[in-house]
């Protein structure tokens, strides 16, 4: 049986390799960006073969995040009323519509039977960046973790909402909204930071990840894609579900190669923002989203 599996874990991997090297090349010659092709080839394999480049980095300070490198996530303190309150007032002034509140925003994006909003950037905005950044400490614990100095790392910043809708769920641009199990490969070295900011419990949107699935992983659940609950509760060998719940402000770090989705709420709906931190070198060559220095 071992050997079976093995040998389709293999068929998997040459598989993967051989639609990315099609990709790759396709985006080279189409936008003639042979590095960025070259990168985002080497960072879609090996990422999603061996691992998050950052967290296995030798660092002076390893205490700072060991939680996060064992167990793939770490709660951070929570982000205050105020510093709450301004981002959700940013991104309703960001919105093309005016709405009267956040609630009122929610009720009248629901009935596009749409679950996940357009996303917001704030990282654009240098008091927000500065003061969510400082807020949290998270500089000390970002540049250990990817084991690079602040000026080797690009940031991004967006929030997004998930929306309980009513009718039938219709898909924007044909994506999932990643609200299927699957681990990100986004650089050779990331890590990302999600702050809800607004109160949520099971059934509004609550993001889960398979603990400890950043370290202990089978072959023949490393390829990319979308993988169902059952698939992994049966195939992981530490098998820990962990529903993220909290008040506004609650806040975690996460090394996104473990097993995550957002979930479809059923009974509130979710604002979170999400911060992604990239190492400079393989990211400023394929990432078309708009970046800031630290
Ligand atoms: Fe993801």
């Amino acid at each position: 049986m071992k050997k079976i599996l093995s040998k389709f874990s293999l068929f998997l991997i040459l598989q993967q390799l051989l639609n990315t090297l099609r990709q790759s090349l396709s985006m080279a010659f189409i936008n003639g960006n042979f590095l960025g092709s070259y990168y985002w080839f080497l960072v879609r394999n090996y990422v999603s073969i061996f691992g998050n480049l950052a967290g296995s980095a030798k660092t002076k300070n390893t205490n700072l995040t060991f939680k996060l490198r064992e167990d793939g996530f770490m709660e951070l303190s929570k982000l205050s009323e105020n510093g709450v309150a301004s981002l959700i007032d940013f991104f309703l002034e960001s919105q093309q519509e005016e709405y009267f509140s956040l609630q009122d925003y929610f009720d009248k994006q629901r009935v596009k039977n749409i679950v996940r909003s357009e996303e917001v950037d704030i990282f654009s905005n240098d008091d927000l960046r500065k003061s969510i950044l400082s807020e949290l400490n998270l500089l000390p614990i970002v540049s250990e973790f990817l084991g690079l100095p602040q000026n080797e790392i690009l940031a991004l910043g967006k929030i997004d909402a998930l929306f309980k809708i009513k009718g039938e769920r219709k898909l924007r641009k044909n994506y999932d909204d990643a609200l299927e199990f699957h681990r990100d490969a986004d650089s050779l070295r990331f890590v990302k930071v999600f702050i809800y900011l607004v109160d949520v419990n099971e059934g509004f949107g609550e993001h889960q990840i398979f603990v400890r699935s950043n370290k202990s992983l089978p072959w023949n659940l490393r390829t990319i894609g979308r993988y169902k609950y059952s698939t992994l509760k049966e195939r992981l060998p530490f098998f820990e579900l962990k529903k993220f719940v909290g008040k506004a402000g609650y806040s975690w770090i996460e090394d996104t190669t473990v097993f995550h989705r957002g979930t479809i709420p059923n009974s509130g709906d979710r604002l979170m923002l999400s911060l992604c931190f990239y190492d400079k070198k393989s990211a400023a060559h394929f990432h078309n989203e708009s970046h800031h220095p630290l």
